[in-house]
């Protein structure tokens, strides 16, 4: 059957299907929650909408949610992160061939403008019947974000004028909703009634969510995955620690070992960040606002420093904060010869790029696809990756499978429990309970040949758990 969708080349998918079959034997979560809830369908009748890295542990969550029942339509979640073969792969489906494709509409490849962005989110929330999808799946809530905008726009009756917006990118997202509202000034109150949920991957998003919770515009319940364990404190870590130098390297091949480079924010992110860089013999400096985690940077052996201070000597530059305008212009015009600037949290703004722009006789030459020098009126340059957006998904492929698989793992548990238990989620945000976020650690264990310890019966009551769990009370911090 003929289907709508757009990525870069179809003849990639055989590549994508071949990195596909090797990412599922590396992803037992969801390989073990197709089997598990594989015949009994709970997504039949789900129509998920995905705004996530469309990268190859992407193409399998998205066919372990169709192995479910669900219909999905898909999008990348960032301009750059997009992975052109896994993306052909998904859309090809493990049947199909280029010529007749039968998989999953995507609508995503490596180098969008901000328009294509925004054009594609809004074809993957806007079904074939002229209806919307019954589920989000989000990643850093842009997709979220433009139904509520619409809807707000649309509640108010008011033309959305571009020319309001303080930035770029909003003033697109402006003009996208502008030009809807022209077709149709009920779109997206129609789309936001029908939504029964978001699932929503990163701290970011999570952070957008818990706003217009506490405001009370909030349209339809959440469901915060980044805040199982098994997400932040692994891929956020974990996936950091792997995927931050593998961006650096491929984007520069510059020698870490040495190097002065300073991590700023000592998040879970930050964590796994600052430990990336030491681990090839970086020099690492932190910036931190939060006395604790600056503390904890400290205890860990890191120098806690601010950035004015170390910002014309040290050669890397990660940003990991979630904030905006964390590394300035004015920052960069003061950097060595050749610094390297990047960023590792999910919007572009942590790097004032704008400003960097906007800056009187700086020039900006491209040294590859997401790698470009600016040299400013003194002859001196810097590089920055991934013109300022993650850098991890940007100049590499992101998280490896393994961290992957726990995160969607809790991806699709939460997308099960809000489409089947609709009515027991509030119209709020909500973890997962712990004895989910232990299920899917446990269906992680055997791959590392862990062997886990079994509490007596007796031991359980003595501590105050069941035998089975959970373990902690939710309160623990791990
Ligand atoms: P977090 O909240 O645990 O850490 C952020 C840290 O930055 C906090 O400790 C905060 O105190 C600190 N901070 C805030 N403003 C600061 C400033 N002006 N200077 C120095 N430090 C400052 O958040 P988490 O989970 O570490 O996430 C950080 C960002 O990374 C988010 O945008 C998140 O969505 C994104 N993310 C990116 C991933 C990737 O693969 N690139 C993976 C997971 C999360």
């Amino acid at each position: 059957m003929a289907f709508d969708y757009k990525v870069a080349d179809l003849s990639l998918a055989e590549f994508g299907r071949t990195e596909i079959r090797l990412a599922e034997h590396e992803m037992p979560g969801l390989m073990a929650t197709r089997e598990e809830y594989g015949p009994s369908q709970p997504l039949r009748g789900a129509k998920i909408m995905g705004s996530l890295h469309m990268t190859v542990q992407t193409a399998v969550l998205i066919e372990t949610l169709v192995a479910l029942g669900a219909e999905i339509r898909w999008v990348s979640c960032n301009i750059f992160s997009t992975q052109d073969h896994a993306a052909a792969a998904v859309v090809v489906g493990p049947d199909g061939t280029p010529d007749n494709p039968k998989g999953v509409p995507v609508f995503a490849w490596k180098g969008e403008t901000l328009e294509e962005y925004w054009w594609c989110t809004e074809q993957a929330l806007t079904w074939p019947d002229g209806e919307g999808p019954n589920m989000i799946l989000d990643d850093g809530g842009d997709a979220t974000m433009l139904v509520h905008k619409g809807a707000e726009y649309e509640k108010a009756g008011a033309v959305p004028d571009p020319s309001t917006a303080d930035n770029e990118e909003f003033r697109v997202v402006l003009q996208r909703l502008k030009d809807s509202f022209a077709q149709d000034s009920q779109k997206w109150t129609r789309i936001a009634s029908r939504i029964k949920g978001v699932t929503e991957e990163t701290t970011t998003g999570v952070h957008r969510l818990y706003e217009m919770a506490r405001d009370g515009k909030l349209l339809f319940p959440a469901i915060n995955v980044n805040d199982s364990v098994t997400k932040s404190k692994f891929d956020n870590k974990y996936g950091c620690r792997h995927s931050l130098v593998d961006g650096i390297n491929r984007a520069t091949d510059v020698l870490i070992g040495g190097k002065v480079a300073v991590i700023a924010g000592f998040g879970d992110v930050g964590k796994g960040s600052a430990e990336s860089l030491r681990g090839q013999g970086a020099r690492v400096l932190v910036t931190e606002i939060d006395p604790i985690c600056a503390l904890q940077a400290a205890m860990e052996g890191y120098e806690v420093v601010r950035l004015e201070d170390v910002v014309e000597t040290a050669d890397i530059f990660i940003t990991t904060t979630g904030n905006f305008n964390i590394i300035t212009a004015e920052h960069m015009s003061r950097m060595k010869h050749q610094a390297i600037v990047g960023n590792i949290g999910h919007f572009d703004n942590e790097i004032e790029m704008v400003g960097l722009e906007n800056m009187p006789g700086v020039e900006k030459k491209e040294v590859k696809p997401q790698v470009h020098e600016w040299r400013f009126p003194d002859g001196h340059s810097i590089i920055v990756l991934s013109e300022g957006r993650l850098l991890n998904l940007g100049n590499a492929t992101g998280h490896p499978s393994f961290v992957m698989s726990n995160s969607f793992t809790n991806q699709t548990i939460a997308q099960i429990e809000l489409f089947t238990k609709t009515e027991e989620y509030s119209l709020d945000v909500h973890v997962l309970p712990k004895i989910l976020d232990e299920k899917v650690a446990r269906l992680h264990l055997d791959a590392l040949g862990v062997k886990l310890t079994e509490l007596t019966k007796e031991q359980a009551a003595y501590i105050g758990v069941d035998v089975a769990g959970p373990y902690k009370p939710d309160h623990y911090r791990y």
